[in-house]
This record gives C-alpha cells, sequence and structure tokens, in this order.
C-alpha cells in the first residue's frame, strides 16, 4: 500500500503541473482528496488493516492529503496571477470577493405622499377620479366662470398647445368632467399634475401636483363646516399630529366665498424662511362654495346642489410633513435626497 500511495504521489504530481485552469484544477482536486477521491478512499479504508499497518499507511495518508493540498493551493494560486497579469489593468474580476448587495429602489416620496392622501380620503368617503393633463380651454377656463377676457386668466400662466389645447393649469377642470356625468351626492378627490408656466423658487415649481376635492350634496347639507372638519382629520392623519392652519380670504372665478388655507412653517416655526416666503405660514390649497355656474356648466342645478371644492398643492403638503426646505429637491433626482423617504 505504500507503494500505491507513492505511485499516486507521482500521479498526482504530474497531473497538477500540465494542469492549465482553474476548472482542471478543481477536477484534480475531486480525483484526489475529493468525497470519493483516491485518497480518501485509502483512508477510508484504513479501518480493514491491522493496527500497525494502520499507523503507518494512516500516516503517510495523511502526509499525502496535507502534501496535496499545499500543491493544489500553489498551483491554484500560480493559476490565477498568470490569468491577472494576460488582463490588462483594471479588467480582473475577483470572483471571491464578496458580492454588492443589489440595492432595491422604492416609492418617489411625492408618490407616497400621494397614496397615503388617497387612502386617508378614501377612507373619509372619497373616491379618486383621473382627469387628463392635456385639456381644452373650455375645462380649464371657460367651463369654471374663466371667460376669455376675465383677467383670472392671468392668475393662472398657461402652457399653450396648439389646436386650442394646453396643459392643465390645476385639476378643477375634473371638477366639471365629472359632474357632467355623475349625479350628486359626491365626494371625490382627484390627485395629478399640473403645469405653469412660471419661474421656480423654494416653494414653486413648473410642473406640480395638485389634488382637487369635490362634495356636493342637495343645499344646506354640505357647508364650509364640513370643509373645515375634513380637512382637519385629513391633515391630522396625513402628519400624524393636529396642524396648525389659517383661513385667510381669496378669489377663484368658481368659487363663491373663497378663501386660501395655510399651514404654520414648520421648518423656521414661523420665523421666516424661503420656504414660507417668510411670511411664517405655508400657503397650502385654494377652497371655497362651488360658484352656481360651474353647477351650471356641468349640467346640474345651481338651485338643487351646494357644495365646496379645494385645491392642495401635494409637494407643499409633503414638504410640510417631513420639513422639506425647497420644492426642488423633489424633482432634481438627487438620490441622497430620495434615498431618506
Ligand atoms: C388653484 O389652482 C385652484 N384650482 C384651487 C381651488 C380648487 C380653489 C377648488 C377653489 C376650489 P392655486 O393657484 O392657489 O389655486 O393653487 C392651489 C395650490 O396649489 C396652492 O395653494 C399651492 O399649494 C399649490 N401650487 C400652486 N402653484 C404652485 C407651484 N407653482 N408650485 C407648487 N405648488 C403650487
Amino acid at each position: 500500500m505504500l507503494q500505491d500511495l507513492k505511485l499516486l504521489k507521482n500521479q498526482a504530481v504530474k497531473d497538477i503541473k500540465i494542469v492549465k485552469n482553474l476548472k482542471d484544477l478543481d477536477g484534480l482536486f475531486k480525483k484526489y482528496l475529493g468525497k470519493k477521491g483516491q485518497i480518501t478512499l485509502i483512508l477510508r479504508s484504513l479501518k480493514n488493516l491491522s493496527k500497525i499497518k494502520r499507523a503507518k499507511i494512516g500516516k503517510a495518508a495523511n502526509e499525502l492529503k496535507d502534501f496535496l493540498k499545499t500543491e493544489l493551493n500553489k498551483k491554484a494560486q500560480n493559476i490565477e496571477s498568470k490569468a491577472k497579469k494576460k488582463t490588462k489593468k483594471g479588467e480582473w474580476i475577483d470572483v471571491t470577493l464578496p458580492g454588492k448587495r443589489i440595492k432595491i429602489g422604492h416609492l418617489h416620496p411625492i408618490t407616497q405622499a400621494r397614496r397615503e392622501a388617497e387612502n386617508i380620503f378614501q377612507f373619509l368617503g372619497f373616491s379618486v377620479i383621473d382627469g387628463p393633463e392635456i385639456e381644452t380651454e373650455w375645462y380649464n377656463f371657460d367651463a369654471l366662470n374663466i371667460p376669455k377676457d376675465h383677467p383670472a386668466r392671468d392668475l393662472w400662466d398657461t402652457l399653450y398647445l396648439k389646436e386650442g389645447l394646453l396643459l392643465r393649469t390645476h385639476t378643477s377642470p375634473v371638477q366639471i368632467r365629472f359632474m357632467e356625468k355623475n349625479q350628486p351626492p359626491l365626494r371625490i378627490i382627484v390627485p395629478g399634475r399640473t403645469f405653469r408656466y412660471e419661474s421656480t423658487d423654494a416653494s414653486h415649481e413648473v410642473n406640480f401636483y395638485q389634488i382637487e376635492g369635490l362634495m356636493v350634496d342637495e343645499k344646506g347639507k354640505v357647508t364650509i363646516a364640513n370643509y373645515k372638519a375634513i380637512i382637519r382629520e385629513f391633515l391630522e392623519r396625513f402628519f400624524g399630529k393636529p396642524a396648525q392652519i389659517r383661513l385667510r380670504p381669496g378669489y377663484f372665478p368658481f368659487t363663491v366665498i373663497s378663501f386660501e388655507m395655510d399651514v404654520s412653517c414648520p421648518i423656521c416655526n414661523q420665523k421666516g424662511c424661503p420656504a414660507c416666503e417668510n411670511s411664517g405660514w405655508i400657503e397650502l390649497m385654494g377652497a371655497g362654495m362651488v360658484h352656481p355656474n360651474v353647477f351650471k356648466h356641468s349640467g346640474l342645478n345651481p338651485q338643487k346642489w351646494q357644495g365646496f371644492a379645494f385645491g392642495m398643492g401635494l409637494e407643499r403638503l409633503t414638504m410640510i410633513k417631513h420639513k422639506i426646505k425647497d420644492i426642488r429637491f423633489f424633482y432634481n433626482n438627487d438620490i441622497r435626497f430620495l434615498k431618506q423617504f
């Protein structure tokens, strides 16, 4: 048996010498030291030998095992370093390095906020409705009581397209579109993209999101008190705590008794900063009671129906929640900003 081990060693040394790549080297490892390798089999058969022979041959077989392990390792290093030299600098791939973790993306903070807002409003009994981003002048302006020569058209710096089409400046056109097809009572929100041709600053973007709200029922059933209660509830759920808000008189041609709602600026705690234009308050939404002409243009009788509408800025809502100083962070695509959400 000792003779066998000697022959095995010579054969293995020869094999290792001529092997050229790691795959074949691995084959050799299996041939001699693998589970069914020749040396492994010899070691397993020791139990059948006498005590004296077992000690002698066992020692020689183990020595051969260690020897071959060292030789195989040396050869592996040798093959690797040759391959490295052949490969151009920087091209070498060390397959033994631990892999890089695959980064899993997540929803954009505005998408997250939109979904959260939708969930809350749905819980409050509102349906989520969609509308086109490319609008006609009729739906964006005329039907909302803003005729061509009305000075209120200047409120919305509009991006016009061809043939009387435009990029909607607000989500309010969907009020008309929805009421044309659906009879009150109704409660809807319309989250969507809006566009304005204006210069950007810490609280203004050219492309931003609004959430339109509309609640209509028979005269006397829906009032500003309902609006306040619903919005308070929404904000408390969205922010996780009650919001400090104020209502200011405002003007929108499509509402009577129009107002704007501001939220206390959490970024500067009312000391004044670019996000709140140094006023201590961030304007969150416009709102009011639906104008009779809006009902008329939707084919509804203004004598019968009454309701409130609002349009809030989704980026502003998210800025307030997360104390984000500048609206432009949302669309810079800076991964350091986005991965915080
Ligand atoms: C309107 O767009 C009205 N349609 C809102 C409305 C709906 C009033 C229904 C009455 C009834 P306003 O232009 O104020 O109103 O915009 C509403 C909100 O959108 C603002 O309060 C603000 O939060 C957000 N917003 C307006 N312009 C921008 C902008 N350039 N960038 C980011 N957010 C904006």
